[in-house]
């Protein structure tokens, strides 16, 4: 079979499984089994591929609604190319919202230490490293497979301002902290996600008590407690009053809530003077 036949193959095999973009990803996992550029495959669309098998396996597993993500250990975030294992939250575009929005008070008031909670693969920490070269970041997770992944792409990107720490929040760690940036589970447990997310995503990842607010609730209590001066969470697009009654609860005027690019309310960022 050509390359050519292949794609016409998995496209339908997809289509026929109700993924979205049948020909793109029939593409993408054809480029990435004959580890070909998309430019190459189609000025190598008449050539035989050796290993069908191996390509038709890709297929079944994304027919089998497993995020192309996993399959191909890739995932885009910030224009760039990052590494994604599984058992690791898949980057979303909106992150890119809350790196947008730490970058802004990064510049705003000179900082230079900040700490990231639940790293994940390090797409937040790994794009301010690369922004900004003189940040000293603290980047912590509860798990190991988040720490392997985040290490990966740290050597992948070449960053050396990343300390990574396996821990729950910031437990050990007493480095000045300016600024806190996380985006922590924030589902409720009670939700029902799309199979590819519910059977595939890590739930350590996902979900947290208190209607998904439990860990944003501890977040805001750990930048009072350790007087960090900064704090920027995403959020679920539910959760803007509950929150804005916790910040307020705990004496803080400062913050405001930012939206995602479908207008949703995605997350908050905070000045954590009390008064
Ligand atoms: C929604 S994911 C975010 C991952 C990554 N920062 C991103 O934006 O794609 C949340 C991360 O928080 C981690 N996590 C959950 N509870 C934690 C805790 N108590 N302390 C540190 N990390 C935690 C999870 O393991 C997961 O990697």
């Amino acid at each position: 079979m050509t390359i050519k036949e292949a794609i016409v193959l998995g496209r339908t095999k997809l289509a026929n499984s109700g993924i979205q973009r049948p020909l793109l990803e029939a593409e993408i996992l054809i480029s990435y089994q004959q580890e070909m550029d998309r430019v190459s495959l189609i000025l190598n669309e008449n050539k035989k591929i050796d290993d069908i098998d191996g390509y038709l396996s890709l297929i079944d597993r994304r027919c089998n609604q497993e995020p192309i993500e996993y399959i191909t250990n890739r995932a885009g975030f910030y224009g760039m190319d990052f590494i994604v294992h599984k058992g690791v939250l898949i980057p979303r575009p909106e992150t890119e919202i809350l790196v947008d929005k730490v970058s802004q008070i990064i510049e705003k008031n000179s900082i230079e230490y900040i700490a990231e909670v639940g790293v994940g693969s390090g797409i937040i920490s790994v794009t301010l490293a690369l922004k900004f070269p003189h940040l000293k970041i603290v980047a912590t997770d509860i798990s190991d497979k988040a720490i392997e992944n985040t290490k990966a792409n740290i050597e992948k990107f070449k960053v050396d301002n990343i300390e990574l720490k396996h821990c729950s929040m910031l437990d050990s760690i007493d480095s000045k902290i300016e600024l806190l940036v996380s985006n922590p589970p924030y589902i409720s447990p009670d939700v029902s996600l799309e199979k590819c997310v519910q059977e595939y995503e890590p739930h350590t990842a996902l979900f947290a008590d208190d209607r998904g607010c439990l860990m944003l609730k501890e977040l805001i209590d750990l930048s009072i407690d350790k007087e960090i001066a900064f704090l920027a969470c995403e959020m679920g697009y539910d959760q803007k009053d509950e929150l804005s009654k916790y910040l307020q609860s705990k004496g803080i005027k400062e913050y405001s809530f930012y939206k995602d690019y479908a207008g949703l309310d995605r997350g908050f960022t905070a000045k954590i003077s009390i008064s």
